[in-house]
């Protein structure tokens, strides 16, 4: 998968050479790259934001260097356009899912109070959320998209690690794990784990999964669920 994130500060994605998502770009699983939005700038300064108009407070990145940055990056339109943006689509598995199933993405991170309305009507796709809440920046917004799509790019998590027994695989959360020393602080791993019977392990997690469920977010149990899972 393609990865472009167009940013004012490219730097900030320099942890996503850790871990997972570092080895995945390292083995060229994924092709990412952090774009530097300010390299398009034609201002002689370089300056790629002004006052908004109609007054208010703080600074609108401007369209130029923006839409420039995403033509030199994107000249035949081959990728997913992504906004980054509180009013965006909120970010769940299932659009994790489907994200992952693109073969290029470019994320788009507004910084301020936002990019001019323009560049946005006449180049992006979809705006993603990360939440109802409000971010500095599109930045750390773009990363989490990118951690948790990227996780279902095929060869991402190694053949030893699946997504498919994780929270919200199937709708709900994971059950606990437990790895040695069987007692720890006085508390033991739960016997069922111990004995080898896959058959009751997998009938023990389920329960568990359930019981948490239940308690921590019976918002996933829908109304239809017959208690099967
Ligand atoms: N930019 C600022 N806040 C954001 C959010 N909650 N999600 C995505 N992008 C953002």
């Amino acid at each position: 998968m393609r990865i472009r994130v167009l940013t004012l500060f490219p730097q900030m994605f320099d942890c996503l050479n850790e871990s997972i998502i570092g080895r995945a770009i390292k083995s060229g699983k994924l092709d990412f790259q952090a774009v530097d939005i300010r390299a398009y700038s034609k201002d002689k300064h370089q300056k790629c934001d002004d006052t908004p108009y109609g007054g208010g407070a703080g600074m609108v990145m401007t369209a130029q260097p923006v839409y420039d940055c995403i033509n030199a990056v994107d000249p035949n339109h081959e990728y997913l356009r992504i906004y980054m943006s509180p009013k965006g689509e909120r970010l769940s598995d299932s659009l994790c899912r489907s994200l992952a199933q693109n073969d290029s993405i470019l994320l788009l991170c507004g910084h301020y109070e936002g990019i001019d309305q323009r560049v946005l009507d006449l180049c992006i796709d979809r705006e993603i959320s990360i939440g109802d809440y409000v971010l500095s920046g599109g930045e750390l917004a773009a990363m989490v998209v990118i951690d948790s799509a990227a996780r279902f790019v095929d060869g991402v998590l190694g053949s030893a690690v699946s997504h498919e027994d994780e929270t919200f695989s199937d709708g709900m959360l994971e059950y606990p794990q437990y790895t040695r020393p069987p007692t720890f602080m006085g508390l033991s791993v739960p016997e069922v784990l111990l004995n080898g019977n896959h058959k009751e392990i997998d009938k023990f997690r389920k329960q568990q999964s359930r019981a948490l469920t239940e308690k921590l977010r019976p918002d996933l149990l829908s109304d239809t669920d017959d208690g099967k899972r």
